[in-house]
């Protein structure tokens, strides 16, 4: 009797003391509109739903962001913020910068992530020392993915050098096949070229695209990777200026292409499609040691205390870190959970060869950001080298001239 009125009293006393709960809300920035982005980010739309939580989806279309992150500047300059934004590497600083981040450490603390992030991973989602991004994946940027049946039928391996690549795509075209599918924008002009860099070392790529050191930028090794650029040009068909990502993907699972070197969201729509890894599509790094990432993460925008904003916030960011979340997204967005302690067994070969290499790599110093992708360069030199990359790539530019103007924009940029 006694017990039971003490239970009673405790119990009032805890209601009485619980705050007015609030209605969880996000509008959320993001570009993930392909078929397996769509599909990926759904997840999250429905595990915030269950809990609770009503969401605004702000889709901005364009693969790697650029149309994205050119929405979030006219929406923060008119000073309407969305609650939550798909940010990523120094951005996020250079945002946390302009003051209108919001600190998520509460949840980062309650939610033990310091015990279950890579410590080089978490940094990009630190702003002063405290939490400011949510980390949602590891991607890996330098894959080659091809058509099975194309390289079987014509005697060809899956490269390994970028003279193996060569040499099989010059095979392949007197065959009459496109070698390389590709899109002509720039940001995938980027993604060629990162990989062409580190295909000539890690420490190369490291002194030139995140040291930004002259004398990686002014180098004969530079010129060689122009070179190279304009080689894989000569792989490209005719069709390929703007070509969204997803359709150079869609090129080498239909038999249109042999290659397509991209991230692993490549691999999401190869499996949205149905397509079985080691069977209709074979996965490899590209050429050289290492492993260039990309991490995509969600910031919180500072909502001026609105509690049913906020509570949106915790939310989501509690969710996006979530392991039921880092499992199922990953799974269908082609990267791997970045939680070091998601079971990786419902996973496929690429995502095994990912995980294997990012802790080899991370030992050995070559666990690189992506430049193309925003990890390694605030928005500015990153920006400049693009801009030379693509004009190189679109034009009948020397090596030589791209190589003097890359240095010449990065020391403007600096
Ligand atoms: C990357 C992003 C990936 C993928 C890709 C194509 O920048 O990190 O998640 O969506 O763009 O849009």
């Amino acid at each position: 009797m006694k017990m039971k009125n003490l239970f009673v009293a405790s119990t009032a006393l805890s209601i009485a003391a619980l705050p007015v709960l609030a209605d969880p809300q996000a509008e959320v920035l993001h570009w993930w509109t392909s078929g397996s982005e769509a599909k990926s980010v759904a997840v999250l739309q429905e595990e915030f739903a269950e809990r609770g939580g009503t969401w605004t989806d702000m889709p901005v279309a364009g693969g790697g962001g650029d149309a994205a992150m050119t929405a979030l500047r006219a929406r923060v300059l008119s000073g309407n913020a969305p609650t939550a934004v798909q940010l990523k590497g120094p951005a996020i600083q250079e945002w946390y910068e302009e003051g209108v981040l919001a600190d998520i450490s509460d949840v980062a603390e309650q939610q033990g992530w310091a015990d279950v992030l890579p410590d080089q991973l978490a940094e990009h989602m630190k702003c002063d020392g405290h939490w400011c991004a949510a980390p949602v994946n590891v991607h890996r940027v330098n894959w080659i993915w091809a058509n099975k049946a194309i390289l079987d039928q014509n005697g060809v391996e899956m490269p390994t050098t970028w003279e193996e690549f060569n040499a099989a795509s010059d095979k392949l075209q007197e065959a009459g096949i496109t070698p390389l599918a590709h899109g002509g924008q720039s940001w995938q002009d980027a993604t060629l070229f990162e990989a062409v860099v580190l295909g000539h070392g890690a420490e190369f790529y490291q002194s030139a695209l995140i040291d930004l050191d002259p004398e990686a930028l002014d180098s004969e090794t530079m010129v060689e990777v122009f070179d190279e650029m304009r080689t894989l040009r000569g792989y490209v068909d005719d069709n390929f200026s703007g070509r969204d990502w997803n359709l150079a993907t869609a090129m080498v699972m239909n038999g249109e292409a042999a290659f397509q070197i991209m991230g692993d969201w490549a691999k999401g729509e190869f499996l949205a499609a149905g397509k079985v890894p080691g069977e209709d599509f074979l996965c490899g790094a590209t050429p050289g040691d290492g492993y260039l990432y990309n991490v995509d993460s969600f910031a919180m925008f500072d909502v001026g205390g609105d509690e049913d904003k906020v509570a949106g916030q915790n939310l989501l960011a509690e969710l996006i870190v979530g392991p039921s979340f880092q499992e199922t997204f990953n799974l269908n967005k082609g990267s791997i959970p970045v939680r070091s302690d998601v079971s990786l067994d419902d996973f496929d070969m690429c995502a095994h060869i990912s995980a294997e290499d990012m802790a080899k790599d991370a030992a050995s110093g070559s666990l690189l950001p992506s430049y193309a992708h925003g990890m390694a360069l605030r928005g500015e030199p990153a920006g400049a080298i693009t801009d030379v990359v693509t004009a190189h790539f679109n034009s009948d530019m020397s090596s030589q001239d791209a190589v003097q103007m890359l240095t010449e924009a990065v020391a403007n940029a600096m």
